[in-house]
């Protein structure tokens, strides 16, 4: 079994032809996360693959209550593993009779931002990790079509992006949603940058 270790965590990884191994755009969001997570609240992540981002939140913010979901029942299994109470469900689908509550203080998501074309597309469950459509956005723009109705007021979203996904297409996207749009993180990986968007509910 592969380990790796983070940040006083440790996190089994999942066979990396089913679950994807957390890299620069995990250790960029998890980071961010710790910057914005408080002992106390209510924490969702998205797409928890492997459960890295989740469990390092649980590992270093005391009191904190990290929730996840994840479409991949290989991830969502290899998260439930590394301690993360996680829901296999399509985004947000399900947590209404889950987690005892659906109001978050902070809701995380490291889609899939790939343009993505039939003939790129990976085969497996693997692909969710990797596919975001024709525009790198499809699961990025359905998450922020709903991810309001999942916050408190106030509440903070987290969602990491690539040059490749476009940055200002994001945030409009997410000002036209009522959030006030900041980057709070960002690094250059080979050819593009990582950074990790920040909403916050006005
Ligand atoms: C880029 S990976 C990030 C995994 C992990 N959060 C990390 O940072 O290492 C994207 C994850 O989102 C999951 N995912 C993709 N579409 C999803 C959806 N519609 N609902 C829930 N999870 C989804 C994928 O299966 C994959 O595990």
């Amino acid at each position: 079994m592969v380990e790796i270790e983070y940040k006083n965590t440790r996190v089994k990884l999942g066979p990396s032809d089913l679950v994807y191994e957390p890299a620069e755009d995990s250790f960029l969001l998890a980071d961010a996360a710790l910057g914005e997570a408080e002992p106390g609240m209510r924490i969702l992540e998205i797409g928890a693959g492997s459960g890295f981002v989740s469990a390092v939140i649980r590992a270093n913010v005391k009191g904190a209550r990290v929730f996840a979901t994840e479409i991949n029942p290989h991830a969502a299994r290899c998260a439930k593993e590394n301690g993360v109470e996680v829901i296999r469900t399509d985004l947000f689908n399900g947590l209404k009779s889950g987690f005892r509550g659906v109001s978050f203080d902070l809701i995380l998501f490291n889609p899939p931002y790939l343009p993505t074309s039939e003939d790129e597309k990976v085969p497996g469950w693997l692909n969710y990790a990797f596919d975001g459509g024709a525009s790198g956005r499809e699961t990025l723009d359905r998450f922020l079509e709903e991810v309001r109705d999942y916050l408190k007021p106030g509440g903070k979203v987290l969602v990491l992006i690539s040059s490749i996904t476009g940055l200002e297409a994001v945030k409009e996207k997410m000002m036209r949603s009522g959030f006030e749009v900041d980057v709070v993180g960002r690094k250059k990986v080979s050819f593009e940058e990582l950074m990790v968007v920040r909403g916050k509910l006005i």
